[in-house]
This record gives C-alpha cells, structure tokens and sequence, in this order.
C-alpha cells in the first residue's frame, strides 16, 4: 500500500519527533475528529493517516493562506497540479524560478504549483513571507531537485479526503473541536534566545502573547473534554504555561538554525491533557 507522506518540506517539520507523538496517540486510543491547526507540512496528520487512525476526519489549518490553498489544490485538483508542476520541471532554471517567485497566478491549481514548485527549488526549502506577504527566499543549489514527485502528490491528495480545510488563526478551533476530537497544537516554537529564535512563518510572528493565548486554548478545549497534545521548546515559560498538564521531555535535533555552531539538541517538550 502507498505510505502517505508531506508533499512540503516546512520548517520545523515534526519527521524526528514523530514516534514520541505517535506513542502519545496510540497511548490515548480512541479519539474522534482529527484536528491540526499549525498544519505546515502535515507530518503528523500523513502519519496517522498511514496507521489508519484518522477514521472521523480531519480539520486541518494554518495561517499561512497560500499554504492551505497548496493543499486545496493538492486535494481537489490533483492531475492539473501535476500537470503544471511538470511544466515547472521542464523549465526550472534561476531566470525560471525568479519568475514564478513575482508571479501571482489566478487559478487555485497554478498558486499550488507555484507554491510546490518554490519549495521544491528554494534556498533550504524554508518558505518565508516579508512583511508585505511576499515569497523572498532565493534559489536553493540543488543539482536535481525533484519537483514533480506524481506519486507522492497522488498519494497525499488520497490522504486528504477526509480532510476538511481552511485558513486562519488557531483559536478557530475552539470553534471545532468537539468532546472526544483529537487536537494537535505545532506552533513556532518559543526561541531558546533571541538569536535563535525562528518564527517568521507567515507575515507575522508569534509572540509571547500568541504563545500565552494558545496556552489558555489549549486549556479551554481540555476542560471542555478535548484530548490536546502540543509540542513546544523547553523553556521555563513553556513549563509554567502547562504546569497543570502531563510534560514529556524529548531531545531533538534541531536544523533550522542557519548558524551550524547553534545547531544540535535542544530539549523539546509534548504536553498532553490524557
Ligand atoms: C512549526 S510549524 C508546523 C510544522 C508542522 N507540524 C509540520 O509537520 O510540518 C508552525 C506553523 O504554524 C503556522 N502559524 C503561525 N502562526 C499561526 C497562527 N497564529 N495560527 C495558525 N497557524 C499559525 C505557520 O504558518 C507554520 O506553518
């Protein structure tokens, strides 16, 4: 059977954290709806959806508006996607990618293929907005990059029919999620240091007010009978957010850092409320 898997590469993407989340789902059983509203590349949601524990749909959603649509497109639209990201491929080249980098297509099929296209090409296959919403990532240096994987846009689109899609904050979820439903926070992680922080996802950051706000979420959908699960950096503030909730330990290898003498384990932390 086709094993499900992102079709982005996102920053922070969960790949090496992704068994101690999995333990924590299979420890809780049984859960209803699906929920993910930091949903960047998905690695969970394709995850779970390879274990078969996505039986009662799925909600996924982001803030970054031009991500969601690459799922949109992904999800309905699948082969002209496919279509026009071979284009792409057979085209690729620097004065090819700068072009689609100013472009601002029309159609929800193009943005997707616009969008994959970047990712697969750009520089560290970090998608990054300015403060006016642009895509200012320069070409990456890859001798081949595969820009049109078929299979695997097939497989992920298969993976998100029971997915339900939107764009916006994450506080639309109190708004969804219902007694039973399964929620999983991402969020920009809180920076260890001013330097090393990286939360320039979407035009705007995620501040220590967002992170505050998202604790006080996370506690509202728990005390409403939602089973949440959330990964953060260990920092003292973090610890002090979600001192009243069940904290795991994890060390993970961290590579976003652009500053190699910064890169290396860092402590993470899974909060669950089950
Ligand atoms: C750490 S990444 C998620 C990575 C993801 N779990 C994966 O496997 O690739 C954080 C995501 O949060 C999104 N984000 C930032 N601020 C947000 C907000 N206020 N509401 C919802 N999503 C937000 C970013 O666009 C980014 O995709």
């Amino acid at each position: 059977m086709a094993v499900f898997r992102p079709f982005l590469k996102w920053a922070g993407g969960k790949r090496q954290l992704l068994p101690v989340l999995v333990g924590h789902v299979l420890r809780l059983g049984t859960f209803r709806a699906y929920h993910e509203p930091f949903v960047g590349g998905g690695a969970l949601f394709f995850e779970l959806r390879n274990l078969g524990l996505v039986a009662d749909g799925a909600r996924l959603s982001d803030v970054n508006g031009r991500l969601i649509e690459a799922y949109q497109g992904v999800a309905d639209q699948v082969e002209p996607v496919i279509a026009l990201l071979r284009e792409h491929a057979s085209r690729h080249s620097r004065d090819h990618y700068y072009a689609v980098r100013g472009a601002n297509p029309a159609s929800l099929a193009e943005r997707a293929a616009r969008l994959i296209y970047l990712n697969r090409t750009c520089f560290n296959g970090l998608y990054r907005e300015n403060r006016q919403g642009g895509f200012n990532v320069p070409m990456g240096r890859y001798t081949n990059p595969t820009i049109c994987d078929e299979p695997g846009l097939r497989t992920a689109s298969d993976a998100l029919r029971v997915a339900r899609l939107s764009a916006g904050s994450f506080v639309g979820v109190l708004d969804q999620a219902r007694a039973g439903d399964l929620v999983y926070f991402d969020p920009p992680y809180v920076p260890l240091s001013r330097t090393a922080s990286f939360t320039a996802y979407a035009r705007e950051g995620f501040s220590m007010a967002d992170q505050e706000r998202l604790a006080e979420v996370f506690g509202v959908l728990a005390d409403r009978g939602v089973h949440v699960m959330l990964s953060n950096s260990r920092t003292d503030a973090v610890l002090s957010m979600y001192a009243r909730f069940r904290i795991d330990v994890v060390q993970a290898a961290r590579s976003v850092n652009s500053r190699a003498d910064r890169r290396g384990c860092v402590d993470e932390v899974v909060v669950t409320s089950f």
